[in-house]
């Protein structure tokens, strides 16, 4: 509850005492003490015209905040609602949309584009981005997703991402209700009407909506939603990272991308919490798992290239396609990487990889973060390692190239 002092402009009619505390128990109202009263709260910028057409007859309580005003309707008290109950609308069609839209615009999301197959179109209102209460996806985490980078005003990866967003419906029983040309087509015009020349497409595939129960037997067909956003600014300094204290997820379910992502969510939270870039789940035997959003990678002494195995993490599209990078440079297929001489997945003990020269984060956001201290160790010499920084300067290049075979041009001409 957010308590808010008050002075008194005016309170011949209440008799209040000169400072009393306002508790704002919902948008819009405040609750006067002692009282069982609620009152309405305005902005500042409202207050000439309310003050001349209505003060004469009204109280005026000032806050001391410079922002708001609370004012005391006199005349109209008995009809003011009395309780939180009573202060809440039942709102007509007209006025759902007249709030959605308000919010929308308050809100100012760098949404560009929506496509829902509830409503079989795109939708470019950031207030009507939505998705129905009754969607298994939202009251039972029954949903898988992905995502793909928009660079350059190409979808990057489109098809490994859309590849593996079929593999986790899969396992999640999820039939999809277009094909995956359908699928891969609808995302394609998603991004093309979002006119976004860099941003992120994210999209879900839910058993759908039909009702609260447990079973997904109750939707008649499965959901797909997908959404342009703009990317966020990522910091691009070296980070430090801790060991997770969350549980992991089992590997049938840390392999799937579904929407479960709390113990994904809390991992970060706990890292943010202690000023960390992320946390890092490490196994009941003492192997490195993966963090929150990312995989990890590290570089040996000897200048080897580890990557833990992918079967009880989930098999990320970056870092599959940096090993191929490296391997590519150890194969002479591009320009040698200084002080890269192997690379090899397998599983690595925590104990090995605090000792490693280098580490690095790696994800379809970033897509490549150099790591310079995990719990109280610093990796290597506490600087960004060349072969990190080499790697991510040719992920970086790879993702801006847009000849290459996994880059999908944007139409944005064909939907202008
Ligand atoms: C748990 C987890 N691991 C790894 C990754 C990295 O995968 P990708 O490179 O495909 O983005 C992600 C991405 O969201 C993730 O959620």
């Amino acid at each position: 509850m957010f308590f808010v002092r008050i002075c008194i402009e005016l309170t011949s009619l209440l008799q209040l005492p000169a400072e009393i505390a306002l508790s704002v128990e919902t948008r819009g109202y405040a609750r006067v003490p002692a009282t069982n009263y609620l009152v309405p709260c305005m902005n500042s910028d409202k207050l000439t015209s309310y003050r001349e057409r209505r003060c004469p007859s009204h109280c005026m309580l000032a806050l001391q905040s410079e922002s708001a005003f609370v004012f005391w309707p006199s005349r109209t008290a008995a009809a003011m609602p009395t309780t939180l109950q009573e202060s809440i609308p039942v709102l007509s069609s007209d006025e759902v949309i007249s709030r959605l839209r308000k919010n929308g615009n308050a809100l100012n999301k760098p949404f560009r584009a929506m496509y829902s197959s509830v409503l079989n179109g795109i939708i470019t209102d950031v207030s009507f981005m939505l998705v129905p209460i009754d969607d298994h996806m939202v009251h039972r985490g029954h949903g898988v997703f992905d995502t793909a980078i928009i660079s350059n005003g190409h979808l990057y990866e489109l098809d490994a991402h859309l590849d593996r967003l079929l593999r986790s419906a899969s396992m999640a029983k999820i039939n999809p209700p277009f094909s995956r040309q359908e699928l891969r087509d609808i995302l394609v015009k998603t991004a093309a009407v979002s006119k976004a020349k860099d941003g992120l497409l994210r999209y879900w595939l839910s058993a759908g909506p039909g009702g609260f129960n447990l079973s997904s037997h109750e939707c008649p067909t499965a959901s797909f939603y997908a959404v342009v956003h703009d990317l966020m600014e990522e910091s691009t300094e070296p980070v430090k990272v801790i060991t997770s204290s969350v549980p992991m997820k089992s590997p049938f379910f840390a392999t799937m991308k579904s929407v479960n992502y709390l113990p994904n969510a809390l991992a970060l939270l706990e890292a943010e919490e202690q000023g960390a870039f992320a946390g890092i789940w490490v196994d009941e035997q003492g192997f490195v798992a993966e963090g929150p959003n990312t995989n990890v990678a590290f570089v040996t002494a000897s200048g080897e290239l580890l990557m833990p195995e992918v079967g009880k993490i989930l098999a990320g599209c970056t870092a599959r396609r940096l090993l191929s990078i490296a391997e590519d440079s150890l194969n002479g297929l591009r320009p040698p990487i200084d002080n890269l001489k192997a690379v090899s997945v397998r599983p690595i003990l925590a104990e090995e990889a605090k000792r490693a020269s280098e580490m690095m984060m790696i994800g379809s956001g970033l897509p490549v973060v150099p790591v310079i201290q995990w719990d109280t160790q610093q990796i290597g010499n506490g600087q960004p390692g060349p072969v990190t920084l080499a790697l991510k300067a040719l992920l970086e290049e790879h993702i801006l190239a847009d000849s290459s075979s996994h880059h999908e041009r944007i139409p944005y001409d064909v939907y202008a």
